[in-house]
């Protein structure tokens, strides 16, 4: 039996390289998933869609907590990258993700 598929709105990953716990990001993570769990948003709650990830160094070490973005607008992959990302710049591209708004533009950086 295949394991259950949790169709979401998109993937937020924090990095967790050396850089960026120095400035927070472990901290970071554990508060925006505080977050998607207490406001519903967290892709294995009812009605929740969003993803979080740890991941590994994302190349802008200098500038972290560093944060990427991926969802699906229409037929586009849509990426966001952020730097120097705090709980509430984290937290309101999580709820542009879960709500299918803009993702917000303060500190975003690349395409
Ligand atoms: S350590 Fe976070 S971007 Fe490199």
């Amino acid at each position: 039996m295949p394991p259950k598929f949790f169709p979401t709105r998109g993937h937020l990953l924090i990095c967790q390289g050396q850089n960026c716990q120095a400035r927070g990001s472990v901290l970071l993570h554990k508060a925006l998933w505080n977050q998607l769990e207490r406001s519903g948003l967290a892709y294995y709650k009812a009605g929740g869609s969003v993803r979080l990830t740890e991941s590994g160094c994302l190349g802008a070490c200098s500038y972290g907590p560093t944060l990427c973005v991926y969802r699906h607008r229409g037929s586009e992959l849509e990426e966001g990258w952020y730097a120097a990302v705090d709980f509430p710049l984290a937290a309101r591209v999580a709820q542009a993700v879960h709500e299918g708004t803009e993702l917000p533009e303060e500190r975003k950086y690349g395409p």
